[in-house]
């Protein structure tokens, strides 16, 4: 496409804010310590994680810049930025969350493969850009149209970045066409975060935010949008980002067995303090996030002293000043909770966060029993050691 390179080498990769720890630098995988990552609802996009299978691409005509509508649809259609932009502008507050964050805790019980991640592959933000929907509409697929006239039932989305996990071919994903032309889903041809424009890493000039479902199918960059009959056949739908039992490792796993993983489970993780921690008795906070996939809200976030017999129930909020009410017409319904509460520590032991989300989900207690081959979606009960010394420390 005029104006959009991918080059095949890093030579290029744009500047980073130091603060982020490095996973890999090729490709580009960097998350923000953990207490950063609770310093403010909307994560500043300097901090904000980055997950990438390639170089990533350059974009140095925008005029040029087009994505095409194509695949099982009456009239194929290219789009300008400016024909986007036409388009009303939506902005949504939503939570990215990788499907492989956490992954180096479940790691530590058997070996996965995959980069390894602490509890940072996760940031909210504001996206701006035009409703899915509203784009497909253009091209004469009505709202909540589950199959085209011409049998089409996926929406697939078509990177520029060049991935070595598809033999040097383009990043893609896809999601149910249901989905797409649900306006309720809010899925977003974003082209700001946070009222900037993207920026490179983060998939300048446009990507896809579906709201609720894991980062992987945001697919940043976009260069096509195919409606097909059946779901993208690329290797992150088809060979990766899928959830096998603990019994399948690589000598028997089949991959088309299992469905590619969409809907993020409930999730929460303490931020306020390290996996170990050395303090004096007294008083500490607890706090950190709580999500959930799909559109559900928090219910509730419960925090144990003692290793998981006893707990309390920590307070929930999104913006101060603000009661957090789960699945109210007042929340993000695609955003994180910030969840808190002050507890006396008086002696060494263990703190355990879990939360509920508005559909009784709760999260398993160990990792052991999720632990899966490739790790992902480490959503087990966050555990974190405090040793308390009575001396001067
Ligand atoms: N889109 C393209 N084109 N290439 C990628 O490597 N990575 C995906 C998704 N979209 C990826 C992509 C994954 S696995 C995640 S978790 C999110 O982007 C991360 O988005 P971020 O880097 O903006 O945080």
């Amino acid at each position: 496409m005029p104006g959009l390179t991918a080059p095949s080498s890093y030579s290029q990769e744009p500047p980073r804010h130091p603060i982020l720890q490095i996973n890999s630098k090729e490709p580009f995988n960097a998350e923000p310590p953990r207490s950063a990552l609770i310093s403010s609802y909307v994560t500043p996009v300097d901090f904000f994680y980055k997950r990438n299978h390639g170089p990533i691409p350059i974009v140095d005509d925008i005029e040029s810049y087009y994505v095409s509508i194509c695949g099982l649809i009456e009239n194929s259609k290219d789009l300008f930025m400016r024909d986007i932009r036409m388009l009303p502008k939506y902005n949504i507050t939503a939570t990215l969350q990788c499907a492989g964050n956490r992954r180096t805790a479940m790691s530590n019980v058997r070996t996965v493969k995959g980069v390894g991640w602490d509890v940072s592959a996760i940031g909210n933000a504001v996206w701006s850009g035009a409703k899915l929907a509203d784009v497909l509409e253009l091209v004469g697929i009505p709202n909540l149209t589950s199959v085209t006239r011409s049998g089409g039932k996926h929406v697939e989305f078509v990177s520029i970045d060049k991935c070595k996990e598809e033999n040097g071919g383009p990043y893609k994903a896809s999601i149910p066409l249901s989905q797409a032309t649900n306006p309720e889903a809010d899925v977003l041809l974003a082209y700001e975060m946070n009222g900037e424009p993207l920026n490179r890493d983060h998939g300048y000039p446009l990507r896809v935010v579906v709201p609720g479902v894991i980062g992987a199918r945001s697919v940043k960059w976009l260069d096509t949008i195919n409606i097909l009959a059946e779901e993208c056949q690329g290797f992150f739908m088809q060979k990766d980002y899928k959830m096998f039992p603990p019994s399948v490792n690589w000598d028997n796993i089949n991959w088309k067995s299992r469905r590619p993983l969409m809907d993020f489970p409930v999730q929460c993780v303490i931020c306020s303090l390290e996996d170990v921690n050395v303090m004096k008795p007294g008083k500490a906070k607890v706090s950190g996030y709580a999500v959930s996939g799909g559109g559900r809200g928090i219910e509730r976030v419960d925090i144990s002293v003692d290793g998981g017999k006893n707990w309390v129930e920590a307070s929930r909020c999104q913006k101060t000043g603000f009661p957090y009410i789960a699945d109210h017409m007042s929340s993000d319904k695609w955003a994180w909770v910030f969840f808190e509460v002050i507890i006396d520590i008086p002696h060494s032991t263990q703190i355990v966060a879990k939360a509920v989300d508005t559909a009784a989900n709760v999260q398993p207690e160990s990792v052991e029993t999720i632990w899966n081959l490739r790790g992902v979606l480490n959503t087990s009960w966050h555990r974190v050691q405090v040793r308390v010394g009575h001396s001067n420390m």
